[in-house]
C-alpha cells in the first residue's frame, strides 16, 4: 500500500503532487515564442535520462506525495518508444494521472498505443487554424497533420484533450473565435496562454502579451460565459463554462495575474535537472545522483530539500526580473 501523506511541502506551505518531466529538448517545430528558427544546440542524447531513470524519480517522488505525472519536450514524441515509458510509469504505485503535451504532429500514428500504454490525457498546442498563421507561428506548414492528430486522438477515446493556444497581441486576435468554435464542436478545452518570457529569440515585450481577460471578452461578445469556482487550485487554467452547456475554456493569466500562490508543481528537464519553478535560477542534479549510485534515500531526501526553497513565484512583473538560461523547449514548458 503507498503511503500517501504529503511529504512535499515547500517552505509557503504549497504540497506538491505534479511532476513535469521533460523527455527531450528536440522538437520537429520551430514555435517562434519558443524556439529558434534554427542552429539549436540540442542536450547530447547521452545526457538524457533513459527510461529505466526516470522511472527511478517517478518512484521515489510518488512515495513523497506525487500522484500526477505530466510528460513534455521539446515534442515528447520525438523520443523513442515513447508508450514504451508510459507503461512503464503506469505501473508505479500511487501515480494516478499520466498527460502529455505535445504538438499533435506524430499522434496520428501513435494515439492509439498511447492510450493503450495508459496515458490518460493530452494536451495539445495549437495556436492558429488559418494555415499561413499557423506556418508562421510555428515555422512549419504542418496544421493539417495537427488537425489529423487531434482527429485521431479523439477517435481512439481520449477523454480529455484540451488545446493550449499562446496569446500574442497582434497575432491571436483572428483565431480566438475559430479556435472556441472548434473546441465546442470537437468536444476539446480550448485554453489561452499568456505569451511568456520564455522565447529563445528574447523577443518577448510586454506590449506583445494578449491579456487574458481581453480574451474572455471578445468570447463574452457572443457567448456567456460562467466562471468555475476553484479551479486554479487544481491546475494553471482559470476556467469557464459555456452557459449553453457546449463546452469550457481557459485562460493561463501566466504573466497578468499569475497563478504561483496555487502552484503544485515541479519539473525535471530531460537531463535530469530538477526545477522547482518553470523561472528558476537554480536546478538540482539528480542525474548525477543516480549516476553515481546514491541511495532512494538520498534522493529523495535532496528532493525535499530543493521543494523547501521553491521559489515563491516568477518575478515577470518586477524590476529583478531575469530570464531563465533554458528557452521553453529545453526546460518542458
Ligand atoms: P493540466 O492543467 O493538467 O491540463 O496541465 P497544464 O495546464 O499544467 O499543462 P500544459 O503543459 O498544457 O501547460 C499549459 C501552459 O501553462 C503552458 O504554457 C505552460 O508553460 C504553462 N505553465 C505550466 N506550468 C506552469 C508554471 O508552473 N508556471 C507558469 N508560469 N506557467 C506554467
Ligand atoms: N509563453 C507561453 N506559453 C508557451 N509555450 C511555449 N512557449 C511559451 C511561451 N513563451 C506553451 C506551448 C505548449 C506549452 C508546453 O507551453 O504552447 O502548449
Ligand atoms: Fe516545439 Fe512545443 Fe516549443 Fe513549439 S512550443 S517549438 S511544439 S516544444
Amino acid at each position: 500500500m503507498t503511503n500517501r501523506s504529503p511529504k512535499l511541502v515547500d517552505g509557503m506551505g504549497r504540497t506538491i503532487v505534479n511532476l513535469r518531466i521533460s523527455v527531450t529538448d528536440r522538437c520537429n517545430f520551430r514555435c517562434t515564442y519558443c524556439m529558434p528558427a534554427d542552429n539549436v544546440a540540442f542536450m547530447d542524447r547521452s545526457n538524457l535520462l533513459t527510461f529505466e531513470e526516470i522511472r527511478r524519480v517517478v518512484t521515489v517522488v510518488s512515495k513523497l506525495g506525487i500522484n500526477r505525472i505530466r510528460l513534455t519536450g521539446g515534442e515528447p514524441l520525438m523520443r523513442k518508444d515513447l508508450p514504451g515509458l508510459i507503461k512503464m510509469l503506469s505501473a508505479v504505485d500511487g501515480i494516478d494521472d499520466i498527460a502529455m503535451t505535445t504538438n499533435a504532429y506524430f499522434l496520428k500514428d501513435q494515439a492509439q498505443d498511447l492510450l493503450d500504454a495508459g496515458l490518460k490525457r493530452l494536451n495539445v498546442s495549437l495556436d492558429a487554424l488559418d494555415p499561413e498563421k499557423f506556418r508562421d507561428v510555428n515555422r512549419r506548414d504542418c496544421l493539417q497533420a495537427v488537425l489529423d492528430g487531434l482527429d485521431a486522438a479523439r477517435n481512439v477515446g481520449f477523454k480529455s484533450i484540451k488545446i493550449n493556444a499562446v496569446a500574442v497581441r497582434n497575432f491571436s486576435e483572428t483565431e480566438i473565435m475559430r479556435l472556441i468554435e472548434m473546441g465546442r464542436a470537437d468536444g476539446f478545452e480550448v485554453r489561452f496562454i499568456e505569451f511568456m518570457p520564455l522565447d529563445a529569440d528574447k523577443v518577448w515585450e510586454r506590449d506583445k502579451v494578449l491579456f487574458g481577460h481581453e480574451i474572455i471578452e471578445r468570447i463574452r461578445e457572443k457567448y456567456e460565459l460562467i466562471p468555475i469556482d476553484n479551479s486554479l487550485e487544481i491546475g494553471p487554467a482559470s476556467e469557464y463554462n459555456f452557459a449553453d452547456g457546449k463546452g469550457k475554456i481557459g485562460i493561463i493569466t501566466a504573466v497578468s495575474n499569475p497563478f504561483c500562490d496555487h502552484c503544485n508543481r515541479i519539473r525535471m528537464t530531460a537531463d535530469g535537472k530538477l526545477r522547482t519553478c518553470l523561472f528558476s535560477a537554480d536546478e538540482t542534479n539528480l542525474k548525477e545522483l543516480i549516476r553515481s549510485g546514491e541511495t532512494d534515500a538520498a534522493i529523495a531526501a535532496t528532493i525535499q530539500q530543493a521543494v523547501q526553497v521553491k521559489e515563491p513565484g516568477h518575478k515577470i512583473n518586477l524590476k529583478d526580473f531575469e530570464r531563465p538560461t533554458r528557452a521553453m523547449h529545453a526546460i518542458g514548458g
